[in-house]
């Protein structure tokens, strides 16, 4: 008996997960080119989703896989956005901006709103997808109509990349991560304007004349492995994908500490 009731459950089970299969058989569609920073400033078609709690920004309100924190607070306040493979490009993405809007359903204000990509999604839904904080997506929405609009759940927006600009006061930031050392240095880059993204990042020891470069690590983080010990104060200079150039002089000092928030002066 319990032989054949869970052969039964195995052919139950086998259905299903064919059932599913076929439920989930929509095609799915391949990754649009990158866009980079030089694709210009073109509308293209993108699927819109939502994520987090309905007003939030995210998961827990706390970043993602670009690793930033306090997603939720200025500069980003909450207006962020997982990018799937051409968006986030391996972390290349994170920090870069785009304005987004809807026209379809009715709730949907047409009037384009600015996103920052924060995090990583890999859906294949679409050649470009965006999922939302629930803050975001709602912000597409005419007032009031918040609500409805995330109750669309999926929606079909257009979005383009644009330039960054945060709020006066904001300075390029440096965290340097847990675990970092003398031999081991690790900094995410934040609140870079303009391109948003970032793709080097050098230091220099005070009175020297070698920069020496840092590697991707993950998301907006970038490591430097080191037999001789690097020594503070450290001048960061970091290039966006553009090809802009931002130096921050002795942003981190002699007597810098892991897990450290240091801005450029
Ligand atoms: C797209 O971006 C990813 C991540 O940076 C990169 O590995 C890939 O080569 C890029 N593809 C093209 C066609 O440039």
């Amino acid at each position: 008996m319990a032989s054949s009731s869970s052969s039964t459950l195995l052919l139950a089970a086998s259905i299903l997960a064919t059932l599913a299969s076929s439920a989930h058989g929509i095609p799915k569609v391949p990754p649009g080119p990158n866009i980079t920073a030089t694709y210009g400033d073109k509308w293209l078609d993108a699927k819109s989703t939502w994520y987090g709690k309905p007003t939030g920004a995210g998961p827990k309100d706390n970043g993602g896989a670009c690793g930033y924190k306090d997603v939720d607070k200025e500069p980003f306040s909450g207006m962020t956005s997982c990018g799937n493979t051409p968006i986030f490009r391996d972390g290349r993405g994170c920090g870069s901006c785009f304005e987004i809007k809807c026209t379809k359903p009715d709730a949907c204000s047409g009037d384009p709103v600015l996103v920052h990509i924060t995090d990583d999604n890999e859906e294949p839904i679409a050649a470009y997808h965006f999922d939302l904080s629930g803050h975001a997506f709602g912000s597409m929405a005419k007032k009031g109509k918040e609500q409805d609009l995330r109750s669309a759940g999926e929606v079909e927006i257009q979005f383009r990349r644009v330039k960054c600009k945060y709020p006066e006061g904001t300075k390029v930031t440096f965290h340097v991560e847990k675990g970092s050392s003398p031999n081991y240095l690790a900094i995410l880059v934040k609140y870079v304007g303009g391109d948003g993204d970032v793709v080097a990042v050098d230091v220099k020891e005070k009175g020297k004349d070698e920069w020496v470069a840092l590697k991707e690590s993950w998301g907006a983080v970038w490591r430097l492995d080191t037999a001789k010990p690097l020594k503070g104060p450290l001048t960061v200079r970091y290039t966006t994908d553009g090809g802009t150039k931002g130096e921050s002089e002795d942003v981190i000092p002699e007597d810098w500490k892991p897990d450290t928030m240091y801005e450029s002066k």
